[in-house]
């Protein structure tokens, strides 16, 4: 498997529907950051991680992460998380970040399996004033995503 940096523009445009699977807002900021496409050499990518400088100074956000839908559930998400934890402590990150919606129990497991600790709730996120639809974010336990759980890992 190998991690490449994609460049903002038409190729990062092309893995918009993987974003979308993690976040119905992502095209506000496909072209920010870092994204990260991970997968086969020569094939098409099996998942991303966009990352952003977070507010506080050496902390970096992992703000969208996602691995196309059939190839979920076979270690792909955890290996690309370990491959970008290890790219963004060579790049001198002291701290990363990650936040998910509190609905969904598999995504918080995920990254706690990843290495990331609880840290915080923030609350009142996916509201239609900040561009989300609450119909779209029913998940099928019938729980509504509103806020997010925060995570961190240490990276240095
Ligand atoms: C979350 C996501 C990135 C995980 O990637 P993945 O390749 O499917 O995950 P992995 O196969 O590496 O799973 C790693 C661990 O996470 C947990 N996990 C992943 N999917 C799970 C599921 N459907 N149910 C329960 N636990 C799950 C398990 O602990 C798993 O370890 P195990 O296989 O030893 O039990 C992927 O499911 C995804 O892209 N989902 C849609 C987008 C999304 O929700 N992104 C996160 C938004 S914050």
């Amino acid at each position: 498997m190998e991690l490449l940096l994609v460049p903002p523009g038409p190729d990062r445009h092309a893995l918009l529907p993987l974003l979308l699977l993690a976040d119905d807002v992502a095209e506000r900021y496909i072209d920010d950051g870092d994204l990260w496409a991970f997968g086969e050499p020569g094939a098409p990518v099996d998942g991303i991680v966009l990352t952003l400088p977070a507010g506080e100074r050496g902390t970096v956000d992992l703000c969208n992460v996602a691995v196309h839908p059939e190839r979920q559930g076979r270690g792909i998400g955890l290996a690309m998380v370990a491959a970008v934890v290890d790219a963004l402590r060579a790049q001198g990150w002291r701290r990363a970040v990650v936040g998910t919606g509190t609905a969904d129990p598999v995504t918080y497991v995920f990254y706690q399996r990843c290495g990331f600790r609880p840290h915080h709730v923030e609350r009142d996120v996916f509201t239609r004033e900040n561009g989300y639809d609450p119909e779209q974010l029913r998940e099928p336990n019938s729980l509504t995503h509103l806020d997010v759980l925060w995570f961190d890992l240490i990276l240095q």
